[in-house]
């Protein structure tokens, strides 16, 4: 059983056509077989008509006839006489007849001229086979050159007609796995739409349980944040409470968890914000890149300070980009975030913020360990914290950033840092630029 379309309809067709052209090889074979035959016949009756005037001499083959042909005059006489052969002929009726001569079949052509003298013109009939049998299969040779021919212009068309599949699939295949816009129909033969349109259906299907399930997670981290934050009060409250020393150790364990619980809502809380709602990036607003971006590092200055690190910008160039501010700043923070947390004590974080072409370049640097190549394929995706996991963190962050950054049409690069003396990792986000402001910027800085 074969699998594949195209073989199969390849096998049937050259099938279809190698049957076709033997049916009709065959039938016109026979047909031409007898036309020869009928042609040599009237040849027998033109040379007759010839010889009815006497203009051969007997015995020998005809003149004005190809010697190959082997047509005889025999001269009988006005009475039965000479060979016996010739006597026994002198019995038989004028007209087409084959009779056996010399132990060979020949087709003869017996007449009797207004004299009363009779002749026949003779032809052994092996030959006439011969020349009708060469003749019938010449007209077999351009039918089975054409075979050949026809099976490679089918192989061509089934290819040609199954193109379309082969590039739909080739779409789906290089869709990334959130890309839930619908197939497009034009262009692609009748016989697909059905497909496209399922496909389609699909799609439309799929986005709205991925939705559902984004509300969901939505939802229930936004409910979720009333009672840990009522939860983590308490804790803090238990704090100002004298209790004994083993007591303590657990109050700070539980307010430990709390925070990390409160960060892992607010992590599921932003993804499901910024997946939902790609805003459009016509519509917002225009933030000074390099303002925002000090923000944060102010908000994280005292965290950096704490553990010795010295964070700092390297270039700062004003640049304006389009974003929600609060969008743009959850970007920056997860990466600075993850900067300050990987990056051991008295280590450095360099910032730059330039422009290349028509986009604005946020770069951070940072002197961790960076991370292992196989996990950067998977460093995006949601939960996904690397396969040798350090301290805590929900691994939503990255995929927050890669959000906002898609959000903004941008582009987000990680590569590691390799030297001899240092580790670390480089990451690179692209926004496009919007507008060129330099001056009032930077004063605004
Ligand atoms: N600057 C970095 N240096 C080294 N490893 C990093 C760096 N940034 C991220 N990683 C690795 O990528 C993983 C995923 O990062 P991500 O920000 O998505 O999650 P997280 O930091 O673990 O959790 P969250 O950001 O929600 O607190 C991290 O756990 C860490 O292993
Ligand atoms: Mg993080």
């Amino acid at each position: 059983m074969i699998r594949s379309l195209r073989g199969r309809l390849f096998l049937g067709l050259t099938a279809i056509i190698i049957l076709t052209g033997a049916t009709g090889g065959l039938l016109v074979y026979r047909w031409a077989f007898r036309e020869a035959a009928e042609l040599q016949d009237s040849v027998l009756i033109q040379l007759a008509s010839l010889a009815q005037n006497g203009s051969f001499s007997s015995g020998r083959p005809l003149l004005g006839v190809e010697e190959d042909t082997d047509v005889w005059l025999i001269e009988l006489g006005a009475t039965p006489r000479g060979p016996a052969d010739d006597r026994q002929l002198f019995g038989l009726k004028d007209g087409l007849q084959v009779v056996m001569r010399k132990g060979q079949p020949i087709r003869l052509l017996l007449r009797t001229r207004p004299d009363g003298s009779r002749f026949a013109v003779a032809q052994p009939t092996a030959v006439r086979d011969d020349t009708a049998r060469e003749m019938a299969f010449r007209t077999l040779l351009p039918i089975s050159a054409l075979i050949p021919c026809l099976m490679l212009v089918t192989a061509i068309v089934v290819a040609h007609s199954l193109r379309p599949m082969v590039r739909l699939a080739g779409n789906l295949d290089a869709r990334r796995a959130d890309d839930l816009t619908p197939l497009p129909q034009a262009g692609t033969p009748s016989e697909l739409h059905p497909f496209i349109h399922s496909i389609n259906g699909l799609l439309v299907r799929v986005g709205l349980l991925v939705d559902q399930q984004r509300r969901f997670v939505a939802d229930a981290a936004h409910e979720l944040r009333t009672p840990i934050t009522a939860l983590s009060l308490q804790a803090e409250n238990l704090g100002s409470v004298d209790l004994p020393e083993e007591a303590r150790g657990r109050v700070a364990a539980l307010k430990q968890g709390m925070q990390r619980t409160k960060h892992l809502l607010e992590q599921l809380l932003a993804l499901a914000r910024y997946e939902a709602a790609p805003a459009e990036r016509g519509e917002m607003p225009l933030i000074a890149l390099d303002s925002a971006v000090k923000q944060v590092v102010a908000d994280l200055l005292p965290q950096a300070l704490d553990r010795g690190i010295d964070l700092g910008f390297q270039l700062v160039e004003p640049h304006m980009v389009r974003g929600e501010p609060v969008m743009l700043a959850t970007m920056v923070r997860n990466l600075l975030d993850n900067a300050l947390r990987l990056t051991p004590r008295a280590g450095r974080i360099d910032i730059g913020i330039y422009r290349q072409d028509e986009a604005a370049i946020l770069q951070i640097e940072d002197t961790g360990p960076g991370i292992a190549s196989p996990d950067l394929e998977r460093i995006f995706e949601p939960f996904f914290r690397g396969s040798s996991p350090e301290g805590d963190g929900s691994g939503l962050g990255l995929s927050i950033v890669k959000r906002v950054v898609e959000g903004l049409a941008g582009e987000i690069a990680l590569e590691n840092i390799t030297g001899s003396d240092r580790s670390g990792l480089r990451v690179t986000v692209r926004l496009p630029l919007a507008a060129d402001r330099p001056n009032e910027v930077s004063g605004a800085a």
